[in-house]
């Protein structure tokens, strides 16, 4: 492998319906980040998908939706490694080794998965308990410096630095010893952020864009087509005011400023810049150019998302090559793990890690 300067990884879950917060959260932030000096890993964690029960044939037909997105937002699947996380089989195997690592009582800190277990907790899998060491074992694989997320990952990236440091501490002298100096795993960095590291519902500005909204009118989904957009677009919510001209503006106005957010990002410029030019405009006509930018930027996503579906031949090829590639990284980080912690292995199957 060539060597990059950093190393960049990140998942999206394969559980159905991507919408405009997972492009402009996440997806979009992934092209741009080819542009760096790194090494980009873009995985479908299907394993973390199975933590809620998933119909089979549906989820395999949404690990290549999501790899299908990838691809049609602009990810090169040769210069970034595409793949699915249960097709390396590293990620579960360093997860079991991480779980011996992290404490109950940090689990039990965590937000989501008390969001997502509900009232009933007693009856949720332990895979959802153990999500967060499952995804840092993700990052830790490949020792990732950087994972670009949405803001409500942000615990789960504090997590992952924890187990880092204390398996770098509880194993310190046998990192040593095994030549590695003075820590195995970084403490990777969570990259959050730009003006749609939140995107909120059309329908309700204090609520999280979401799958599992009832009303599809709160959402756009990366499979809508263009009438569908501007359909949604125009009937998102607003307040009956004209936008303000600066940003100070938005407070208190949740719907304007995530259609401000949104704007800014779609356009690649700042909120700052959306009302420079649009501050003092009714909603009417903010809206009308939002449709257009909308249209612009997501129907030619929409329409490479469907040539691709028609060939999901090619799709898992893609995947396919990835996994080797990506498991062409974590094997040696894994063999390195395996010395480290003591355990009696076959001899090196691949090259040494550095
Ligand atoms: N938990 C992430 C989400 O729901 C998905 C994920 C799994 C992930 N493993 C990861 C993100 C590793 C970044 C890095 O958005």
């Amino acid at each position: 492998m060539a060597a990059f300067k950093e190393l960049v990884f990140s998942g999206v879950q394969p559980t159905g319906n991507l919408h405009l917060g997972n492009y402009l959260g996440a997806i979009k932030r992934f092209v741009e980040m080819q542009a760096r000096d790194a090494q980009c890993l873009y995985c479908v964690v299907d394993m973390h998908a199975i933590t809620l029960w998933q119909d089979p044939e549906a989820l395999r037909g949404q690990i290549r939706e999501v790899t299908a997105a990838f691809l049609a937002a602009g990810i090169d699947p040769k210069k970034s490694i595409v793949f699915n996380q249960s097709q390396v089989p590293q990620h579960a195997e360093l997860a079991w080794i991480f779980n011996c690592v992290a404490r109950l009582g940090w689990l039990n800190r965590m937000t989501q998965f008390k969001d997502k277990a509900g009232k009933d907790r007693e009856n949720a899998s332990i895979g959802l308990y153990d999500y967060p060491v499952l995804m840092a074992a993700d990052i830790l694989a490949y020792r990732a410096t950087h994972v670009p997320v949405g803001e409500d990952q942000k615990q789960h990236l504090e997590l992952t630095r924890d187990i880092a440091q204390k398996f770098n501490t509880d194993f310190g002298d046998s990192i040593r010893a095994h030549g590695h100096g003075d820590g195995f795993f970084p403490l990777t960095e969570p990259l959050i952020g730009g003006p749609a590291a939140r995107v909120m519902s059309l329908r309700d500005g204090s609520k999280k864009m979401s799958k599992s909204d009832p009303s599809d009118n709160s959402r756009i989904n990366l499979t809508d087509d263009s009438d569908l957009i501007a359909q949604k677009v125009r009937k998102a919510k607003t307040d009956p005011d004209a936008l303000p001209s600066e940003t100070e503006g938005l407070k208190g106005r949740p719907e304007a400023d995530n259609l401000v957010g949104i704007f800014a990002a779609l356009s690649e410029t700042t909120r700052e810049a959306v009302l420079q030019q649009y501050g003092g405009a009714q909603f009417s006509a903010f809206k009308g150019a939002l449709v257009d930018l909308a249209v612009e930027k997501l129907a030619p996503i929409n329409a490479e998302m469907k040539r691709l579906s028609a060939d999901p031949a090619h799709i898992d090829a893609v995947l396919a090559d990835g996994a080797e590639r990506a498991e062409a990284i974590a094997a040696p980080t894994l063999d390195a793990v395996k010395d480290i912690v003591g355990f009696v292995r076959r001899g090196p199957r691949l090259s040494a890690v550095g």
